[in-house]
C-alpha cells in the first residue's frame, strides 16, 4: 500500500455536487472550518490544515474527540472524515455538527456515516485499503475541497506524484538518504520525530506509522516548542534509547535554521545521537508529501526488520470490538 502512494494521490475526484455546494458556502461566507477524524482518518486534515495556514484567513481547527468545541455553530463548515464510516468518536462529533446546524461534508468509504449524509455532502473513498495507507487518497480529496471552500486555486497533484516517484528511486540509491539507513538507526530504539511548521503533522504521522506498522513505541514533538521543555530531557535520551529525528525543510528561515542547529548542538553535548532527514521536496506541499512517504517507508521497513506484519492492527480492532460490546 505504501508502494502505490503516488498513484493514490491521483485516485478519485470530488464530485460536482459537492464542489458546487462548496462554492455556495464560500460565497455566503463562514466563520471557520472544523476537521473531524480519528487516527489514520485525521492525518490528511492535519496536513491540509498546516499547509493552508499561511494561505487562508478562514480559521481551520481540528477535533479528535467525541464533541465539537462550543464555538462551532451553523456558521461553520465541518468536514467529517472516517475511512470505515463507523468510528464512534467521529460519529458522535458528526451528530454534534448536525445538531448545531453546521454545513457538513463527509469523507468515507461507507458505513454508518454514509447512511447519514446526503448526496451533495459525501466524498466517497475507494475501499480495500488500511485507513492509514489511504492517506494520499484522502489528502488529495480533502485538500481539493478545502482549497475550493477557502477560494484558493486548485492544485494539480500529478506533478507532485511524479516528483514522489522520482524521489523514491533516488532514495533507493541513498540520494540524499535512504529510508533503510534511518531504520538501521532505530532497531531497539525509540524514535522521537521532530518537525517544524508544515512538517509538524508529518512528525506526528511518522510516530503513528511506527506505532501502527512496526508495533513499536515512537514519540513526536514540534520545534520551536521543543526548545522550551523537551530539550531538558535530552540528557536521558541515550539511557532511554530515544533517538531524535529532525525533519528538515527548505523553507526554514535563517532564524529557524539557527535554532535547529543550536538545539542539536545542546543535545549532542548531552550525549544524544541525532538523526536528520533532509528536505525531500522543493515547496511545502511536495516536501510534506515526500517526507510522509519517506517515513512511511521507514515504518514498513522497521516492521519487516522486527518481524511483524505491518498490515494488521489487531489491538485497535480488539479495542473497537470491546467498545461495541462484542467482547
Ligand atoms: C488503521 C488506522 C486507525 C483508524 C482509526 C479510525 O489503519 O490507521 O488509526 O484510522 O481507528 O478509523 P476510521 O479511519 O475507520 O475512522
Amino acid at each position: 500500500m505504501v508502494e502505490i502512494f503516488p498513484e493514490l494521490l491521483l485516485r478519485g475526484s470530488v464530485n460536482q455536487d459537492v464542489l458546487e455546494r462548496a462554492d455556495m458556502i464560500r460565497e455566503r461566507g463562514m466563520q471557520g472550518i472544523c476537521l473531524v477524524g480519528m487516527g489514520g482518518s485525521s492525518i490528511a486534515g492535519e496536513v491540509s490544515r498546516a499547509l493552508l495556514q499561511g494561505e487562508t484567513e478562514i480559521p481551520v481547527i481540528s477535533v479528535r474527540d467525541y464533541r465539537l468545541p462550543q464555538a462551532v455553530n451553523r456558521e461553520w463548515t465541518v468536514l467529517v472524515v472516517s475511512y470505515s464510516g463507523n468510528t464512534e468518536e467521529t460519529l458522535s462529533a458528526f451528530d454534534d455538527a448536525r445538531r448545531r446546524g453546521a454545513e457538513i461534508f463527509a469523507v468515507t468509504t461507507g458505513g454508518r456515516l454514509a447512511e447519514l449524509v446526503h448526496q451533495d455532502e459525501i466524498i466517497r473513498l475507494s475501499s480495500g485499503l488500511q485507513p492509514r495507507a489511504a492517506l494520499p487518497h484522502m489528502f488529495s480529496l480533502e485538500y481539493t475541497l478545502l482549497r475550493r471552500l477557502t477560494g484558493l486555486p486548485e492544485v494539480d497533484l500529478s506533478d507532485v506524484a511524479a516528483h514522489l516517484k522520482r524521489a523514491r528511486e533516488a532514495w533507493r540509491d541513498g540520494k540524499p538518504i535512504s529510508p533503510q539507513s534511518i531504520t538501521s538507526a532505530l532497531i531497539d530504539k525509540i524514535p522521537l520525530f521532530v518537525g517544524w511548521r508544515h512538517l509538524a503533522p508529518v512528525a506526528y504521522r511518522a510516530k503513528c506509522q511506527v506505532n501502527e506498522n512496526a508495533k513499536a513505541p515512537a514519540l513526536y514533538s514540534e520545534i520551536p516548542e521543543f526548545d522550551h521543555n523537551e530539550i531538558e530531557a535530552s540528557g536521558r535520551y541515550s539511557a532511554s534509547r530515544i533517538v531524535p529525528i529532525f525533519l528538515r525543510s527548505h523553507l526554514e528561515d535563517e532564524r529557524v535554521a539557527l535554532r535547529i542547529r543550536a538545539t542539536t548542538e545542546v543535545m549532542r553535548e548531552e550525549g544524544a545521537d541525532i538523526v536528520e532527514i533532509p528536505s525531500l521536496g522543493h515547496d511545502s506541499l511536495t516536501e510534506t508529501l515526500a517526507a510522509i512517504l519517506f517515513c512511511d517507508e521507514v515504518s514498513v521497513d522497521l516492521a519487516d526488520r522486527l518481524g511483524v506484519d505491518a498490515t494488521i492492527v489487531r489491538r485497535i480492532e480488539r479495542l473497537k470490538r470491546i467498545l461495541a460490546g462484542e467482547g
